[in-house]
C-alpha cells in the first residue's frame, strides 16, 4: 500500500490570502521570518484577516534563515503559552519549517529532537492546532510537503523531518507574496524547484500519482523560470503555481542524492564565512548526480523520458540525458549559479576562487560523503553510493569534473 497526501485545501492564485478570513478557530499564531512579509506589508494582511475570523493573533517574529533547533524549542514555548488552534506560518522555507517542528513540540512538550527526526515516527498531530502554510518563495513547496528541515548547528548539518503528520491542513499559494522576490532568491529557489520535479521523479518511490505533477513542473519551470528571474512577473506568479506543484510531487515520491549532499553541505563550512544556499547548492550538483544516476537503466530510460517531455531532442537516452545534463547547465549560467563549489563565492555568484578553500572541502570529505549516505533522501535515490563513489561525487561537485563512476 502506498499513501498520497496533500493538504486538505491549497487556496492559490491572486487574492488566496483571503481564504484566511473563512478559517474557524480562537487564536492564532503567526509564525514569520526576518521581515520582509512585514516591510511588504503581507503580515498585516494576514493578522487582519485572521481578526477578521474572530481569532486573537499572536505572532512569532525572526525565525532565521536555515531555522535552528533553539530557534524551534523557543517557538513551542511560545506555542505553549498562547495555546493557539491554528499555527499560520507565512514566508520561505525557513519559516514554515521552523513552524512545522514548533508544531510537534507544542504537541508533544516531552519529545526531543532527535526523537523529532525518526523519518516517519511523528506521533499523531492536531490534538491541539491546526496548520496553515503560506509560502512566499517558489522552491521549497513546503507549504504542502511532509518534510521540514532543521539545522543543528553544533553539528553543522541539516536534519530533515519527514512525516505526513506535518502535511499542512491548508496552503495559500499567492502569487503577491512572490513578486518581491530579490532576483538571486528567484534564481536559487527556482533551482531548488527544478531539482525536486527530476529527483521525483526518477526517485525509486514515484508512482502514477506523483509522476504527472513532476513532468509538468519540471516543464513550467523549464519556461518560466528565467523569464521570471528577469521579472517577468507573469511568469513569477507561473512558478508559484509550478514550485508548488513539484511539492505535491516530492512530498509523496521523495527525493535522492541532491538533496543528501545539498543538506549535508549547507552549512559544514559555515566557519568560512558563508552557507552553500539550498537551492544553489542543488542546481550545482543536480547534473552531476544526473551523470552518476544514469548508470542504472530505469533511470536513464525516466531521465530520457523527463528530456522528450521537455522537448529537447535527442537519438538516444544517453545522447537525452546529455542534453538534459546541457540545459541545466544553461540554466545555471543565466541565472548566475556556479558549476561547482570551488567557484562558489560567499555572495553566491560564480567568483575565481570561492570560500571553500580546497584544502578544507578535502579534509572534510569524508565526513561529508558519510553523513550524506546516511541522509534521509539517499534511500529513494535510483543508485546507492558507496562511501568511495560518494566521495568521488562530491569531488566532481568541488572541482566541476566529468561523472564517469
Ligand atoms: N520542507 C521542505 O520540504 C523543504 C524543501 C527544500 C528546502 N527546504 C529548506 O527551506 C529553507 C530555504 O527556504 P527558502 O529557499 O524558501 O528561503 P528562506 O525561507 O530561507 O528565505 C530566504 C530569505 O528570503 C527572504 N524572503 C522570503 N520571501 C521573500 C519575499 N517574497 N520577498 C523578499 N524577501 C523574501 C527571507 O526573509 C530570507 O531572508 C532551507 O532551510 C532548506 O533546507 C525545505
Ligand atoms: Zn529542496
Amino acid at each position: 500500500m502506498q499513501r498520497f497526501c496533500l493538504p486538505r485545501d491549497v487556496y492559490h492564485g491572486e487574492g488566496a490570502i483571503d481564504a484566511l478570513k473563512s478559517f474557524k478557530g480562537k487564536r492564532a499564531m503567526v509564525c514569520v521570518g526576518g521581515g520582509s512579509m512585514k516591510r511588504f506589508g503581507f503580515l498585516d494582511k494576514i493578522a487582519a484577516n485572521l481578526k477578521e475570523a474572530g481569532m486573537e493573533v499572536q505572532l512569532f517574529e525572526g525565525i532565521e534563515p536555515d531555522p535552528s533547533v533553539d530557534t524551534v524549542m523557543r517557538g513551542a514555548k511560545a506555542m505553549m503559552d498562547f495555546q493557539p488552534d491554528w499555527i499560520v506560518a507565512v514566508g520561505g522555507g525557513s519559516p514554515i519549517d521552523a513552524a512545522k517542528a514548533m508544531w510537534i513540540k507544542y504537541e508533544y512538550p516531552d519529545i526531543t529532537f532527535e526523537q523529532m527526526c525518526v523519518v516517519f515516527g511523528i506521533p499523531e498531530l492536531r490534538h491541539k492546532a491546526h496548520f496553515c502554510a503560506i509560502s512566499s518563495t517558489s522552491g521549497t513547496a513546503t507549504e504542502v510537503t511532509a518534510f521540514s528541515i532543521i539545522t543543528d548547528y553544533q553539528k553543522g548539518i541539516k536534519y530533515p523531518i519527514a512525516d505526513f503528520q506535518i502535511t499542512p491542513d491548508v496552503a495559500i499559494v499567492d502569487p503577491a507574496l512572490a513578486e518581491t522576490m530579490p532576483q538571486k532568491l528567484v534564481a536559487h529557489t527556482g533551482m531548488d524547484a527544478i531539482t525536486h520535479g527530476i529527483e521525483a521523479y526518477v526517485s525509486t518511490a514515484h508512482c502514477d500519482y506523483t509522476d504527472p505533477l513532476a513532468l509538468h513542473a519540471i516543464k513550467m519551470i523549464q519556461h518560466d523560470l528565467v523569464p521570471s528571474y528577469n521579472g517577468d512577473m507573469a511568469k513569477r506568479h507561473s512558478m508559484h503555481n509550478a514550485q508548488c506543484l513539484a511539492g505535491m510531487a516530492f512530498s509523496n515520491a521523495l527525493l535522492g542524492i541532491v538533496h543528501s549532499m545539498a543538506h549535508k553541505t549547507g552549512a559544514v563550512f559555515a566557519d568560512y564565512g558563508a552557507h552553500i544556499i539550498h537551492g544553489a547548492a542543488n542546481a550545482m550538483y543536480l547534473p552531476k548526480v544526473i551523470a552518476y544516476n544514469a548508470k542504472d537503466p530505469e533511470a536513464l530510460k525516466r531521465y530520457g523520458q523527463i528530456a522528450d517531455f521537455m522537448e529537447l531532442g535527442g537519438a538516444n537516452d544517453q545522447e537525452k540525458v546529455q542534453l538534459l545534463i546541457k540545459h541545466l547547465r544553461g540554466m545555471n549560467d543565466d541565472l548566475r549559479i556556479p558549476h561547482c563549489i570551488q567557484h562558489y563565492g560567499a555572495d553566491s555568484y560564480p567568483c575565481e576562487q570561492g570560500f571553500v578553500p580546497e584544502s578544507v572541502f578535502l579534509e572534510r570529505l569524508p565526513q561529508i560523503a558519510t553523513n550524506a549516505i546516511g541522509d534521509a533522501c539517499t534511500g529513494s535515490n535510483p543508485r546507492q553510493p558507496n562511501q568511495e563513489e560518494m566521495e568521488r561525487l562530491l569531488k566532481c561537485c568541488y572541482y566541476d569534473t566529468e561523472v564517469d563512476f
